[in-house]
């Protein structure tokens, strides 16, 4: 069935509830082969970056599948590649409900889940029992209860026990639901963070024999002074990759929207040519030496292009996929 049936009837859901139902029967209808997996054969759309070889340019962005617990089913939409979590250490329930909004009018979501999820080890379980063997990526965080002069080692637990089963590890200093947690994109925050993390990553790549990537996920709410510097720093400790951007806390876009004082952040349509700026800056200052994966507000293949454009040598998708359907990747690669 087209979604475009469908979407008025998820709509009418709580957004939590249309998201937990389109997941759940994405995942049994493929686990029927009920859900036909899309592949595109375009090898012109292959790309080679943070060293890995990925079958095309777009993939998901994190914070859909936090648990990892529908792999096989969006492995059927035709990513490229996927990102799951953000995890943490410890599992916690996130935010009260409701803490999802749908904006239709601007395309647009705002959230304040503040990672809700159900601990790495648990993620990790999932990944394990998955078909899944394309790229992976896994988005890890801090707990809530942890104060930030602790977070490095809520970082280091997760890049360990994650290590082994991603392709690339996300380190994810900018959702806007965990108090203070931004305060780690600056200054010696970050680079006490991206020390250690490198430094785990070098010991990781010689127990395991093999190097895996390290890509930092940063916010749109940044000055140019601030990406200049947070683009220094990511050279300085020789960081793998960017992933640009997170969701915004600027309502400037939907202002006269009655949900645009909910808190938290902001996706979708609003938030695009806010990141694609980020980007164009962020390349800039990066000088082709750390590629960037573009996120924010793509639902067309102009959208897609933009953020190439700007600098970024893959991208991610989220909210347009709420507003697209599952036919959105395909959509984008043909
Ligand atoms: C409901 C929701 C939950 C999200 N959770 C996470 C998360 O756990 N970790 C993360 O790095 N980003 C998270 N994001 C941010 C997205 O990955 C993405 O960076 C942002 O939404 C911008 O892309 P989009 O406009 O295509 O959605 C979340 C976004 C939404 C809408």
């Amino acid at each position: 069935m087209c979604y475009k049936t469908i979407r008025p009837l998820l709509f009418k859901l709580s957004p939590e509830t249309a998201h937990h139902l389109a997941l759940g029967s994405l995942k049994a209808l493929s686990k029927l082969h009920l859900y036909p997996a899309f592949q595109s054969q375009d090898v012109s759309l292959k790309k080679h970056v943070m060293g890995l070889d990925f079958p095309n340019v777009v993939g998901l962005g994190a914070g859909l599948d936090k648990n990892g617990e529908y792999l096989d089913g969006l492995a059927r939409l035709g990513f490229g590649f996927i990102e799951i979590g953000t995890v943490t250490p410890k599992p916690q329930e996130g935010n009260p409900k409701p803490r999802m909004f749908r904006l239709p009018k601007h395309h647009a979501l705002i959230n304040r889940m503040g990672f809700n999820n159900k601990g790495v080890g648990y993620l990790v379980g999932q990944v394990k029992k998955s078909q899944y063997k394309g790229i992976l990526g896994i988005n890890i965080g801090k707990n809530k209860i942890t104060p930030n002069e602790q977070a490095i080692d809520d970082y280091i637990d997760c890049l360990r026990q994650v290590y082994q089963y991603a392709s690339y590890i996300t380190i994810n200093i900018s959702s806007p639901n965990t108090p203070g947690l931004r305060h780690l994109q600056f200054g010696e925050e970050l680079r006490g963070l991206l020390q250690a993390i490198k430094n785990e990553q070098q010991n990781l790549s010689q127990q395991y024999s093999i190097y895996k990537p390290v890509a930092v996920k940063i916010s749109p709410d940044v000055s140019h002074e601030e990406i200049a510097e947070m683009a220094q720093c990511l050279l300085d400790n020789d960081i793998d990759g960017v992933i640009a951007c997170n969701t915004t806390l600027s309502r400037e876009a939907v202002a006269q929207h009655p949900r645009a004082n909910e808190t938290g952040g902001l996706s979708g349509q609003p938030l695009a040519m806010m990141s694609t700026h980020v980007i164009t800056h962020l390349a800039q200052a990066l000088q082709n030496q750390i590629p960037i994966i573009g996120l924010g507000g793509i639902e067309t293949k102009t959208d897609m292009q933009a953020k190439l454009d700007a600098g970024a040598s893959l991208v991610q998708v989220y909210t347009g996929l709420i507003y697209q359907g599952p036919g959105l990747v395909k959509q984008l690669l043909s």
